[in-house]
């Protein structure tokens, strides 16, 4: 444990800048080998503090919201490439000044909005389904038949007038050889409108900065799909790849309960507030100097701080006792947790902090009551 996470409020997400380099370093090869733009898919990551770094590497954003839009606009800058499951009225007009590019998901949203899209000169696409079956947790899996998100093949004999792009998304957390295949599905169920298009964007999910991910084949695949079609400019828009493994969330344990024979302690944290996709996906996260329950003399189940009764993040074994004051470090908690977290309890939300290269730890932002209150009232 950093002694240095002492100082900082309890609970805290601490975004380290060198581990996010080290991620946007390994992308920018795969943008410079494989002829391909990376942009950040907000949804996993819209900790916009750090957008500077992000934005050395990068050169825009994915937005599925009017607000993810804004935010990329405001706070990133470079392009921005829309798609949501669906598009208001209200906020359509808002939508094409903050886009460079926009994906529809269905022919009917296409064809309510076609008009003021060519007037605006935006480049439109339509996301399709590829109909590849790459994810195993149902929750995470958007390309399987009945899915709502991406317009079937049978639709799509044809592009309608001003399409440009095609967008697909089908993989989460997977790895090359997943892209592989995502590569030849559309290319078979899609490439007879390929002469067509400007641009392919692949999603996300491609988890290229996870440890033993098979970066070659990845980079052979896209060139081998540019080579086939080099009128086509491909892009990716990876969340988890980008802040995978890229900071913690400091906890505090505030007692120690025993119940039904087992040692709990509970912490100033919530799975279900602050690492939602604990109980999601689910997933066991990794707690610093803890292993398996039974591994190390001293086995704790470990909860978290609302009434929820399954609030519990899992069984953990420790070398030590457990003692109330002392703090845990659950590793990998920057991707898919900020963005995701909710005030329900009201418990007390995680500042947010960024450790830079130098050592030096900024808190960047802290909540209190009026954050809770505003959001109900
Ligand atoms: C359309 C779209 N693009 C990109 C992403 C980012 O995926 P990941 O964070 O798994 O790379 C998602 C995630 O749900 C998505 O729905």
């Amino acid at each position: 444990m950093s002694s240095t996470y002492q100082s900082l409020p309890s609970p805290c997400y601490v975004i380290e800048e060198k581990l996010l380099r080290n991620n946007l370093q390994l992308i920018q090869q795969v943008q410079q080998r494989a002829g391909v733009t990376v942009i950040l898919a907000l949804k996993g990551f819209a900790s916009w503090p750090a957008f500077g770094i992000v934005a050395e590497y990068l050169s825009g954003c994915s937005a599925s919201s009017l607000n993810e839009a804004r935010l990329a606009r405001e706070e990133f800058g470079g392009h921005v490439h829309t798609y949501a499951p669906a598009y208001t009225e209200a906020e359509f007009g808002a939508l094409l000044t903050l886009s460079d590019r926009l994906s529809f998901n269905s022919l009917s949203q296409w064809h309510q909005f076609s008009g003021k899209v060519l007037r605006s000169g935006i480049s439109a696409g339509l996301r399709v389904n590829p109909g590849v079956n790459e994810v195993e947790t149902a929750l995470y899996n958007p390309a399987f038949p009945q899915s709502r998100l991406g317009i079937p093949r049978e639709e799509l004999d044809a592009l309608p007038a001003g399409i440009e792009g095609l967008h697909v998304h089908a993989l989460c957390e997977n790895d090359a050889d997943s892209t592989q295949r995502l590569i030849a599905a559309v290319e078979q169920k899609f490439g007879h409108l390929f002469d067509q298009l400007k641009w392919l964007n692949l999603g996300g999910g491609h988890l290229m900065t996870r440890k033993g991910y098979d970066l070659d084949l990845l980079i052979d695949s896209l060139n081998g799909l540019r080579q086939r079609h080099p009128h086509i400019d491909v892009v990716l828009e990876p969340g988890s790849a980008i802040a995978w493994q890229t900071g913690v969330l400091v906890s505090t344990i505030l007692d120690l309960v025993k119940r039904g024979g087992k040692d709990i302690a509970i912490l100033d944290t919530s799975a279900t507030a602050h690492m939602p996709d604990v109980l999601e996906m689910p997933y066991r996260p990794e707690v610093r100097k803890a292993g398996m329950p039974g591994a190390k003399p001293y086995t704790y189940v470990l909860g978290g701080l609302t009434c929820l009764a399954g609030d519990v993040i899992g069984e953990y074994a420790f070398d030590q006792p457990l003692k109330t004051g002392d703090q845990l470090i659950f590793e990998d908690m920057i991707h898919y947790t900020m963005v995701k977290t909710t005030m329900f309890n009201g418990v007390q939300h995680p500042a947010l902090a960024i450790e830079y290269a130098d050592g030096n730890i900024e808190i960047k932002r802290e909540f209190g009551y009026n954050d809770y209150r505003n959001r109900l009232g």
